[in-house]
């Protein structure tokens, strides 16, 4: 992309870098004191949690492992539909297992409430979630989850992990999509 796409693309930083940063070392001490003696199964949600769970992993003290999953949401481009498809299944057996979900941002909470249902049922010892982001405003359905990074407004965001049409991933902060780029814009 040249640097005028994305100029166009980058509308508001909701969360700067440094922000990030000291947010994922406090959300670490705080889940390292929580599974203190435990083994950690991270469960991380392909592709938009990858960033923040490389984050995460690095500021955590008890030994924890890391695995997968691929799910695809029908729907528009920046719409959840809540049908869920399992594209990329997890290689660990998370039977007994402390499992915490890695999630990039809940939404209306469709996905990630499939997600719960169906590794609850492989039953692990324990099921958490972590979120880097959530859209209070957005939730149509009450998914439990223990830690969030930030809560932020009804708007469409990009960068650290988040996507807009596979693009904008790389940014190394939050920002809000320029609303002229969503033909149904929220
Ligand atoms: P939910 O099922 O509505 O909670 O949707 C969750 C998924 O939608 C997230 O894992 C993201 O992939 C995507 N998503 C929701 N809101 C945004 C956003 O503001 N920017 C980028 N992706 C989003
Ligand atoms: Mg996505």
């Amino acid at each position: 992309m040249t640097q005028t796409e994305l100029d166009q693309a980058v509308g508001e930083v909701l969360i700067e870098q440094l922000a990030l940063q000291s947010r994922i070392a406090e959300l670490g001490t705080e889940i390292s004191a929580d599974y203190a003696g435990r083994d950690l199964l991270l469960v991380g949600v392909l592709k938009g949690a990858v960033f923040f769970m490389a984050d995460l992993m690095r500021e955590l003290t008890v030994p924890c492992e890391i695995d997968f999953m691929a799910i695809s949401s029908y729907g528009a481009a920046t719409d959840s539909s809540g049908v869920v498809r399992i594209l990329k299944d997890l290689d660990i057996n998370v039977a007994d297992r402390d499992v915490l979900v890695v999630e990039d941002i809940i939404d209306s909470g469709l996905t990630l409430s499939y997600l719960m249902r169906n590794l609850r049922a492989r039953k692990p010892a324990s099921l958490e979630v972590v979120t880097l982001l959530t859209k209070p405003e957005r939730r149509e359905i009450d998914v439990p989850v223990r830690y969030v990074g930030f809560e932020i407004p009804n708007r469409f965001v990009i960068g650290y992990g988040l996507d807009f049409a596979e693009r904008y991933r790389n940014l190394p902060y939050v920002a809000v999509l320029n609303p002229e780029l969503i033909p149904n814009a929220t």
